[in-house]
């Protein structure tokens, strides 16, 4: 069997407003990216995922999309675009680019026909509401002018679709033919579980089983990506689509991957995570025994990034962990999404002034949660401020950077064979010349208690998450190590690659 590019890929999810500024306004965009490609090439990763670049209030940061075939200028035009792609694959890298299907912004042509009471049926608007909560916050349903209400399950900017109205079916597979002409391999589709609510729209909480959400996960759903599935088979070159699914048990999850429906799933439960063995080992069983092409994610731009997450009262564990953690996703049979700025170790920024914040969770929630601007302050690629290297000149950055990036930058790390670049680096280098000797399956060894070893073909995989060394498994050769080997013992919080030839 011929294997899909996107099987075993490693997607660098790009949040283009923090990526990269070419234009010099302290923003990131799409040429700043295109200048970047030899990085990622460099990097070794597969493909790129760019999240929203369409015209925008910003609301949610382009999570509020005006123009679904436009790009916003403040992250450049078409052009640039269609150069980023073409360099994109010049550099054997594929696209991936965000759909935001399950709403749009405020200031969408179609909701501004609505407001003025043209086509209302695009959208959901009631007379009267039901107990919905917006994710970010506050009631789903905000009032206008003539009286009515309409639903947004995210800020009130963010108006949601009307699924049972099939102009907007036909609106998003036009929109899809519109980049899949552009060339782009891929999709992230935003909110995938969402699109449909329940018919009559009932209250939380009045469905005799409780499990069943009115909100997120309709069976309908199904076959809008059934559609999609047919879209992007009729292209040429193995297009793809990766869902946002949020859910509770790997078996719905493992509904939306079907062989007509999407290729994959971001594996949510892996993010979740403890830091802990028996934790691991049940969502790696979950994954592979229920979902037929499993992904690995350990931060995107909408949580607290990992090494933070991972931190204790004892300092550098976080980081330890944060590498130990990478080694051992990059072992799983599937595909790996990176997101910026791990490679270098990034922490959240926690200390963000309250007057540079713009994630609309942080003012809905009465600025009582502190919201995701944390996880996307703009990358460090040199070591010198105002922006590191992130604007030309001296801009200064959307969101202020710690002074602590400086030692982060790519420009302090690259060649330092012990840095947390370098080693992103090798582990996807050496991930790359095992990628022809690997079977997709996985067996598990026996295990020290707080360890957990795997095989796969010539490579064996182990971590320790407890508090004291462990003995390695048998082994050839050592290939990487997360950390250093403490007389050939695994220290807590590290994990290694071990090559054996039998
Ligand atoms: C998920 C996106 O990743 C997030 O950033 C956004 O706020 C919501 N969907 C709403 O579009």
């Amino acid at each position: 069997m011929d294997i899909p590019w996107w099987r075993d890929a490693v997607v660098y999810e790009i949040y283009v407003r923090s990526f990269a500024d070419a234009s010099g306004d302290g923003v990131g965009d799409l040429a700043g990216v295109w200048e970047r490609l030899p990085y990622l090439r460099w990097l070794g990763v597969d493909a790129i995922w760019l999240t929203p670049f369409y015209p925008s209030p910003m609301a949610d940061g382009g999570y509020d999309v005006a123009d679904y075939r436009g790009v916003d200028p403040l992250f450049g035009t078409l052009a640039d675009f269609e150069a980023l792609v073409a360099g994109a694959h010049e550099h054997g890298l594929k696209v991936i680019v965000d759909i935001v299907p399950n709403h749009s912004s405020a200031a969408h042509p179609w909701f501004q026909a609505a407001l003025r009471g043209e086509g209302r049926d695009r959208y959901i608007f009631r007379d009267t509401f039901n107990n919905w909560q917006s994710t970010f916050g506050g009631p789903a349903w905000t009032q206008t002018p003539d009286g009515q209400y309409y639903l947004h399950l995210f800020a009130p900017d963010q108006p949601d679709f009307n699924w049972r109205n099939p102009e907007v079916h036909r609106e998003f597979l036009d929109i899809l033919r519109f980049w899949l002409d552009r060339g782009v391999d891929g999709f992230r589709i935003d909110v995938a579980m969402g699109l449909y609510k329940a018919e009559g729209l009932p209250n939380v909480g009045d469905q005799s089983f409780m499990s069943v959400s009115p909100v997120w996960g309709q069976p309908e759903v199904h076959d809008v990506y059934r559609d999609w599935r047919r879209l992007l088979d009729a292209y040429p070159g193995e297009r793809m689509a990766v869902g946002e699914v949020w859910t509770d048990s790997p078996e719905d999850l493992a509904r939306y991957v079907r062989p007509d429906e999407l290729h994959q799933s971001f594996n949510f439960a892996w993010l979740e995570a403890p830091w802990s063995p028996t934790a691991f080992r049940e969502v790696i069983d979950d994954t592979l025994a229920t979902v037929p092409f499993a992904t690995w994610v350990l931060s995107n731009h909408d949580v607290v990034r990992h090494r933070t997450r991972y931190e204790t009262a004892d300092p550098g564990t976080g980081l330890a962990r944060a590498r130990a953690a990478l080694l051992m996703m990059l072992a799983l049979p599937g595909s790996a999404y990176l997101y910026q700025g791990e490679e270098l170790g990034l922490p959240e920024v926690t200390d963000l002034p309250a007057e540079a914040r713009q994630d609309p969770v942080f003012f809905q929630s009465q600025r009582t949660l502190p919201g995701r601007d944390g996880c996307r302050v703009p990358i460090p690629w040199t070591v010198d401020p105002p922006s590191h290297g992130f604007s030309p000149g001296g801009v200064e950055p959307w969101l202020p950077q710690p002074a602590t990036f400086a030692e982060l930058s790519v420009e302090k790390q690259e060649g330092d064979t012990d840095s947390t670049l370098e080693f992103y680096r090798q582990a996807l280098a050496r991930r790359r010349d095992l990628a022809e000797s690997i079977p997709y399956t996985l067996e598990w060894l026996d295990s020290p208690e707080g360890a957990l070893f795997f095989t796969r073909g010539p490579l064996t995989c182990a971590i320790n998450c407890g508090p004291r060394p462990v003995e390695l498994p048998a082994h050839d050769a050592v290939l990487l190590s997360s950390g250093p080997l403490k007389r050939g013992l695994l220290p807590p919080d590290a994990a290694v690659w071990l090559r054996h030839d039998s």
